[in-house]
Order: structure tokens, then C-alpha cells, then sequence
């Protein structure tokens, strides 16, 4: 099959920046990314750079150099799959929210209506490429859909997950530790994963591209997440044992990370984990576990959720007792993406502190150079709203909130300053120079390890 046009179906944060880099490094193939929402495949083609619906570092002078020559953005989803020989599917899939699996499986509707929608209007010969995180055997259903809605075309399903993170998208993209594709061990399921093998090969050195078989493929994903996940959780869960006993948590982290079988990647304590991902990667795998009827393997895993929620919680708990009544005082919470370099608030835990906040009665101000104001009020009613608080009332509590375009103007009459993210300007800060400045003596909750603690009194620094 002579591969000139592939799609991908999802514009998101996976979609966007992966085929912008794969358009940008095959310029003899055609890339179309089709999306059913209007508005962000408008933001993408929008004529400012700086309105792309994803902040990458590096993505907007990609975009720049591809966009409308052989980079398309577009709602023409049926003319897209009919154009093209590959079909990549990076849409989202969340925890389910009700029926089997509520709260823990991935829910796999829009999968299966982007696989229905192949199925009805392909005529030739597709390769299916799962770019979504997926539930081991999800192939399987694919398949199911696949021959329920069209006997006729010849389908080929590939697992190629995805293994960027958010902030450092491009670079992970450029430089991948590796690329997983897995397919079926037959004729056709081996041609499959040699033509994604061939765009990849453009610039992934081959002993970084790895073939397995599917279920290896699409389990390796939640395992990767599980993983990185779970330094994380073990580290917090020693923040908490530093502050009981005087040691250091960096110093933990230090002497830890010069393990050579350890190494210093991902042990950096922190409020908790954010993200799209990590927890709804994690709660499918205990679903799996226990579908499997892997009770203990299940619950291992759900600990670091666990522990996750309970660091978010003892941090909370922390801003309450040192500043008392919290009614009507002022605290400024320090970001809201989920991390730095990126505008993506999804599961920050800036969303879970501040709620608790609002409801005792505090006022907030809040700051992020990159998340929308309109983005952080829908987080913060989003959340209420699940909580079954009545819309009257979520709307008093939204009035207890100001959204502040930089640091120092969110700073002023706080009572207390909560740093969630680990913005650069964060650091960079002027701390001593503000601190002398204020009347007020804010007290300060460090959850990021992003001031020099020892300088200064009213600090609670995470972890020390
Ligand atoms: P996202 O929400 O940013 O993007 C998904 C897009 O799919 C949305 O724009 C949505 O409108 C679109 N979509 C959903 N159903 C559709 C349909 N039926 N037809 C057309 N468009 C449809 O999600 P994301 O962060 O890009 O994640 C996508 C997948 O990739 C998830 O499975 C996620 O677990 C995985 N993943 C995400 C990351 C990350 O850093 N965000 C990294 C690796 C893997
Ligand atoms: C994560 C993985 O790193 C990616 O490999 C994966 O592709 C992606 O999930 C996914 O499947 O969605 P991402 O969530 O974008 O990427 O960002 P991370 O850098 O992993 O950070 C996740 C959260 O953990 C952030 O809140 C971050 O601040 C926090 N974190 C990270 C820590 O608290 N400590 C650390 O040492 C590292």
C-alpha cells in the first residue's frame, strides 16, 4: 500500500503536536488532523499563532513551517478517513462516569464511534492505529466494530501509543526514549507495522522503534504511567515521613536519584501528580487487575492513587491549621496548569485546594501565566458542581474568587500564598523584595520546592 495521506482523529494534546511533527519530518506525505470540535480546530487554524488551542514550546514555529502545506486542520472527518491509507485515533478516554467499571474503566465511547465511523464509510484498505491510551484488548473490540459495520474493506488495527509529556512535547517527540508499535503476527498485521515503522524512521533512530505484539503494546502504556506514577506517590509518601522527622526531602531525592539503579528522574515531591492521565490510567489498570480477578494487584496499584489524594489532602489540611479561621482571608494560589510549560489545568491540584478553600469560606487569587481566566472559573464551577452544591450557591462562591494577569499584583493583602505549580517566574520571583515590601505577613506553602526556604520565617516549604 503506497502510504500518501494520513489522518488522525483527535486534535488535542496528542493529536496537535504529534502530527504537526510527523507533517514536519515527512513532507511527502500528507497529514490532515480532523476534529468534531469546531471551535478548536478553528483555534488551530487561526491566522494568530498564539491562539493554538495547545502551548508547546516549540509547536508554534512547527505549525508555522507545515500548516496548509502538508499540515491540515479540519471538521471534514468522513473525507478524511475515505483520504487516507493510515488512520491514527487520539481521542480521549476517560474514567467511565456510570455503568460497569463507573469510576474506575476507561470509557471507550468515542473510540468506538470514531471506529464505527471508519467502518461505514471506508471502501479501500485502512490501518487503524490506536494513538489513545486503551485497555489491553482493546483491539479486540475494535475489531468487533470493525466487521459489525463492514465485511468488505480489509482493516489492520496497530497499537502506537503515546509516551509525550505535556510541557516537553516537542522535544519528547524529536528525542523519544523509544516507539512502541505493536501489531498482529501475520502477513498483513507485519506490512501494518512496517508502514508506521516508515514514517517514524524518518527521524527515530530504528533501534529506538520497538515492535511487539498488540497487548504487549497497548499494556506497556498503562504500565509506563503506572510506573512513573508510582515514584512520584513513593516520594510523596517520604515527604510526609520528613516533615515527622527532620529530614530533607530533597536531600531524600538526591541520595536516593545517585543510585545508578534508581536514578533521579521523577522523584521530585510535589502537592501530587496532575494531569489527564496518571490517575485515569492508573484506576483503569485496577479495573483490569480486578477484571482479571488480580485482587492484590489491583489494590497496589490503587494505593498510589491513594496516596496522591492524600498528599493534596494533608496539604490542605497544612494551609488551614497555620492560617486558623481561613473564613474571609485572602490566600493566592501560584498556578493552575498541572505543571509548568504547559496550559492544560486538567486534574491540578490547584482545582481540588481551592475548592476546599472557597467552601471554609476563604477569598482567592489566583495566577497563571498560560491557563485562561474563563478556563479556571469553569474548573473550579466544574468542580463544585460535581459536589452536588446548587448552582446559587456555587455562584456566591464564584464571586470569592479574582483571577490576576501577574505575581505581584496577585500577591497584594494575601494572607497566605499557596505555590501549586513549579513555574520558572515562580522561582525567579523577587520573594525578599516583596516580603519587605507587604504589610501583611503572608504566610507562605511551598508545595514545589520553589523558594529558598531558609531565608525567610512564615514558610511551609512541602517536605522540610
Ligand atoms: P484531548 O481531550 O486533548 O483531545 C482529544 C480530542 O478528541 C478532543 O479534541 C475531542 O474533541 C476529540 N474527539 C473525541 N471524540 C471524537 C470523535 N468521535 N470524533 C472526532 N473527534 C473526537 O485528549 P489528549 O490529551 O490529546 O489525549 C488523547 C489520548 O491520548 C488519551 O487516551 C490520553 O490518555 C492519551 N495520551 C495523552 C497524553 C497527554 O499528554 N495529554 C500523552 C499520552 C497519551
Ligand atoms: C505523563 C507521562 O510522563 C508521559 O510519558 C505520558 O505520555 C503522559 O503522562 C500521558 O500518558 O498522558 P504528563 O502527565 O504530561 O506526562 O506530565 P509529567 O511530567 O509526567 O507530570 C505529571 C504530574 O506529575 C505533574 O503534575 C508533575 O508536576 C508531577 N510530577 C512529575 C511530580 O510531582 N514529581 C516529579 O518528579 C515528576
Amino acid at each position: 500500500m503506497k502510504i500518501r495521506q494520513i489522518c488522525c482523529i483527535g486534535a488535542g494534546f496528542v493529536g496537535g503536536p504529534t502530527m504537526s511533527v510527523i507533517a514536519h519530518e515527512c513532507p511527502g506525505l500528507k497529514v490532515v488532523v480532523v476534529d468534531s470540535d469546531l471551535d478548536k480546530i478553528k483555534s488551530w487554524n487561526s491566522k494568530s499563532l498564539d491562539n493554538l488551542p495547545v502551548y508547546e514550546p516549540g509547536l508554534k514555529e512547527i505549525i508555522k513551517r507545515t500548516r496548509n502545506k502538508n499540515l491540515f486542520f479540519s471538521d471534514k472527518i468522513e473525507e478524511a478517513i475515505i483520504n487516507s491509507q493510515i488512520i491514527f485515533m487520539a481521542v480521549n478516554t476517560p474514567t467511565k462516569t456510570s455503568g460497569e467499571g463507573k469510576g474506575f474503566a476507561a470509557d471507550l465511547t468515542n473510540v468506538v464511534e470514531c471506529t464505527k465511523k471508519i467502518a461505514l464509510v471506508a471502501k479501500s484498505s485502512k490501518i487503524i492505529v490506536e494513538k489513545s491510551t486503551l485497555p489491553v484488548k482493546t483491539a479486540e473490540k475494535i475489531k468487533e466494530v470493525l466487521t459489525d459495520y463492514n465485511k468488505e474493506t480489509n482493516f489492520e488495527i496497530v497499537s502506537n501509543p503515546e509516551f509525550l509529556a505535556e510541557g516537553t512535547a516537542i522535544e519528547n517527540l524529536y528525542k523519544s526514549d523509544r516507539v512502541l508499535i505493536g501489531g498482529e503476527n501475520t502477513i498483513s498485521g507485519k506490512k501494518a507495522v512496517d508502514a508506521i515503522v516508515s514514517i517514524y524512521k524518518k527521524w527515530i533512530p530504528e533501534n529506538k522503534i520497538l515492535k511487539t505484539n498488540i497487548w504487549s503494546s497497548e499494556l506497556a502504556k498503562l504500565a509506563s504511567n503506572a510506573m512513573l506514577a508510582q515514584r512520584i506517590s513513593s516520594i510523596n509518601s517520604f515527604s510526609a515521613l520528613c516533615e515527622k522527622t527532620g529530614a530533607s526531602i530533597q536531600e531524600i531525592s538526591k541520595a536516593i536519584g545517585m543510585d545508578s539503579r534508581i536514578g533521579p528522574e521523577f522523584l521530585e515531591a510535589s502537592v501530587g501528580f496532575g494531569g489527564s492521565c496518571f490517575k485515569k490510567d492508573i484506576l483503569n489498570l485496577v479495573y483490569l487487575a480486578r477484571f482479571y480477578g488480580l485482587y492484590e494487584v489491583a489494590d497496589y496499584w490503587l494505593n498510589v492513587v491513594k496516596i496522591n489524594d492524600y498528599q493534596i489532602q494533608r496539604f490542605t489540611d497544612k494551609i488551614e491549621s497555620k492560617l486558623k479561621n481561613i473564613h474571609n482571608k485572602t490566600t493566592s494560589i501560584l498556578g493552575w496548569a498541572f505543571k509548568k510549560q504547559t496550559n492544560d489545568s486538567r486534574e491540578s491540584p490547584s482545582i481540588y485546594i481551592s475548592k476546599r478553600l472557597l467552601e471554609k469560606g476563604a477569598k482567592l487569587n489566583i495566577y497563571d501565566p498560560m491557563v485562561p481566566h474563563n478556563k479556571i472559573i469553569r474548573d473550579i464551577e466544574n468542580i463544585l458542581l460535581e459536589s452536588e452544591h446548587k448552582k446559587s450557591q456555587v455562584n456566591k462562591l464564584l464571586k470569592n474568587i479574582s483571577i490576576f494577569n501577574s505575581i505581584s499584583d496577585t500577591l497584594m493583602e494575601s494572607d497566605g500564598i499557596i505555590i501549586v505549580t513549579n513555574w520558572d517566574e515562580f522561582i525567579d520571583f523577587d520573594w525578599a523584595k516583596f516580603l519587605s515590601s507587604t504589610s501583611k505577613k503572608p504566610f507562605i506553602f511551598d508545595g514545589r520546592d520553589v523558594i529558598v526556604r531558609d531565608v525567610f520565617d512564615n514558610i511551609y516549604s512541602l517536605g522540610n
